[in-house]
């Protein structure tokens, strides 16, 4: 199969090949951006393509003390030369501040970027404090900045219609990450129509597929996904179960893509943002966006599967 993107042309194979390459080697050619191409879906509101998949940054940056910002230049990297561009991530300790934004500035990275972060305060003047700390964070305008958690959401929302008002972001949002928070979200949806919303669904957490996700379809809402593998979890329940061979008919090579192959077989969903501090892990990820996706029988087949083990 070969996808298009606004990078160009590369088959599943050629990819393969590639990442096999970059697998083999610490750090990874620079040139191979170029070359990249992705598959991407559209955000509703303007018709801007987006790779589908992400780079979700918290594991990587609670590690950026101890490990450096080696690590996480390694993975933005490999997320840019594998034809991915999202990033999210939110301002945290001054520090940690700091060693993002170096990650993020090192071989001008962040310019190719698109960068979703996150405002969690409480209070109008702490907001807008938050979104200047966040503004030098990155050292650039953010694409999107998303209310987390739906966080004193009033009060964070005005906040961020001044800040794209003002030009300083391209899309508003907001985030939630577990089922109890959901009719909090469709009720916030249809209130505001957000640019995106950012919300948690796999496998194993299908609660999205009855309210969320056809919501965002009928607003024309962009939809980032959390949490798809549980934050690790998942890992745990299938270590010790063989991956069904039926899974080679949707093109899906380890229990990893098996989530990843489920979420992004929904139309809704623009970019699944996958967590991790490995890079062979990331071009795994990568790798699902890539060959066929299951149907909606094969995807009941798939949840069978998962709820036994
Ligand atoms: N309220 C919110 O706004 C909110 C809440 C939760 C999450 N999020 C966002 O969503 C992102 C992802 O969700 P999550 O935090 O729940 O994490 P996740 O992506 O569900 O799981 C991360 C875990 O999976 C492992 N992993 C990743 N790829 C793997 C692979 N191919 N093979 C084996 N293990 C793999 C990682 O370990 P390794 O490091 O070893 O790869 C890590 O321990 C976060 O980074 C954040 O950006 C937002």
């Amino acid at each position: 199969m070969v996808c298009k993107s606004r990078q160009g042309l590369l088959s599943r194979r050629d990819f393969l090949i590639q990442a096999a390459a970059w697998t083999a080697v610490p750090f990874l050619p620079r040139n191979t951006s170029a070359q990249s191409v992705y598959p991407t879906r559209p955000i509703p509101a303007t018709g801007e393509q987006l790779p589908v998949v992400g780079l979700g940054s918290t594991k990587a940056v609670s590690r950026l003390e101890k490990a450096g910002t080696a690590e996480l230049k390694l993975l933005l990297r490999t997320l840019l030369d594998g034809g991915g561009t999202v990033v999210d991530t939110w301002s945290r300790s001054a520090l940690l501040d700091q060693l993002t934004g170096e990650a993020l500035r090192a071989e001008g990275m962040v310019q190719d970027l698109f960068l979703a972060t996150k405002l969690d305060a409480v209070g109008a003047k702490a907001g807008r404090a938050m979104l200047e700390r966040t503004q030098q964070l990155l050292g650039k305008k953010p694409d999107l900045i998303q209310v987390i958690s739906l966080r004193d959401l009033d009060t964070q929302w005005l906040n961020l219609r001044e800040w794209k008002d003002a030009d300083k972001t391209r899309y508003i949002g907001a985030t939630v990450s577990s089922d109890s928070q959901h009719d909090a979200m469709m009720n916030f949806m249809r209130r505001e129509r957000p640019d995106f919303i950012q919300v948690n669904y796999s496998v194993i957490e299908t609660r999205a597929e009855s309210g969320v996700l056809p919501l965002a379809a009928d607003l024309s809402i962009a939809v980032l996904i959390n949490r798809p593998f549980t934050n690790g979890s998942y890992f745990s329940r299938v270590k010790d179960v063989t991956l069904p061979n039926w899974t080679a008919e949707f093109d899906c090579h380890s229990w990893a893509q098996f989530s990843l192959k489920y979420i992004l077989a929904h139309p809704a969903i623009t970019c699944v943002l996958t967590e991790t501090t490995n890079p062979k892990h990331l071009i795994e990820n990568l790798g699902t966006a890539y060959g066929r996706f299951p149907d909606a029988k094969t995807k009941l087949r798939m949840r069978e599967v998962v709820q036994f083990t």
